[in-house]
């Protein structure tokens, strides 16, 4: 952890969640962090209870709104120099068959979960080229792998991060980006957080028959 001192971090949905708690272990490890989200009040909460909190700044955004991201990444960047990690977490789920989810809400999922977020990306990119160095963390999620009951557009979202962010990385890896947390210290590309639904993964790809059979008899939640 060591490394994260007097790095900039900008995290996406730090107003809550993994975000919040990402915001506070990275500030603890002596980061400058750059706190987004839709919900200004909790992000000033989540700043206050960090180390320092005016040495870390509040960016309010909204991930279905990214016409704004260009000025926003020149506005910290004027602000803090520059952005060494990115970590794209904000994000919304769903809980609803496929059958009954009105394509709205198939397209707001996307909007937020996908488009916002490699629009951030997008918009942080040139800075990182510019500074020849970066790191971009993206939360996917376990339906990122594989789909399953219930989460049809959030799954695809997440699947669409991986085509995108996979291209990337193959892009960038000469100039700069590279994929979480400690892995990103370890030059992992991608790492696998979870309990024993981490093996389906192994076992969709080596055993597809058997992992198909599995997930069917899991029940919905
Ligand atoms: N929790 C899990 O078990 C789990 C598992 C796998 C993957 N993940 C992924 O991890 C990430 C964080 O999950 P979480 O459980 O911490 O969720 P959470 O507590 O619901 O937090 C989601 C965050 O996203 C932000 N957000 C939502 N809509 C937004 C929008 N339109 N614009 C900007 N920010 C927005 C929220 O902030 P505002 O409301 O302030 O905008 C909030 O801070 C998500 O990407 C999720 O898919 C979570």
């Amino acid at each position: 952890m060591q490394n994260f001192q007097g790095k900039v971090i900008w995290i996406t949905g730090a107003s809550s969640g993994i975000g919040a708690e990402l915001a506070k272990q990275c500030a603890e490890a002596g980061a400058v962090i750059v706190l987004s989200g839709r919900n200004q009040i909790n992000l000033e909460q989540v700043r206050q209870k960090l180390p320092h909190p005016e040495s870390h700044l509040i960016v309010p955004l909204d991930l279905a709104h990214s016409n704004n991201f260009k000025e926003l990444a020149a506005s910290v960047v004027g602000q803090v120099k520059r952005i060494d990690i990115l970590i794209n977490n904000g994000g919304i789920s769903q809980r609803g068959t496929a059958f009954e989810t009105d394509e709205i809400v198939d397209r707001r999922i996307m909007e937020v979960n996908y488009f916002g977020n490699i629009a951030l990306t997008k918009a942080v990119l040139p800075y990182m080229r510019k500074q020849g160095a970066g790191h971009i963390v993206v939360l996917s999620s376990i339906a990122g792998k594989f789909g399953f009951f219930l989460r049809s557009a959030y799954s695809a979202s997440k699947h669409a991060l991986h085509g995108f962010y996979e291209s990337l990385m193959l892009e960038e890896e000469g100039n700069c980006a590279r994929i979480m947390l400690q892995a990103v210290m370890k030059g992992k590309k991608e790492v696998l957080i979870g309990n024993k639904e981490i093996k389906a993964v192994t076992l969709k790809r080596f055993l597809p028959g058997l992992f198909w059979k599995i997930i069917r008899k899991q029940s919905a939640t």
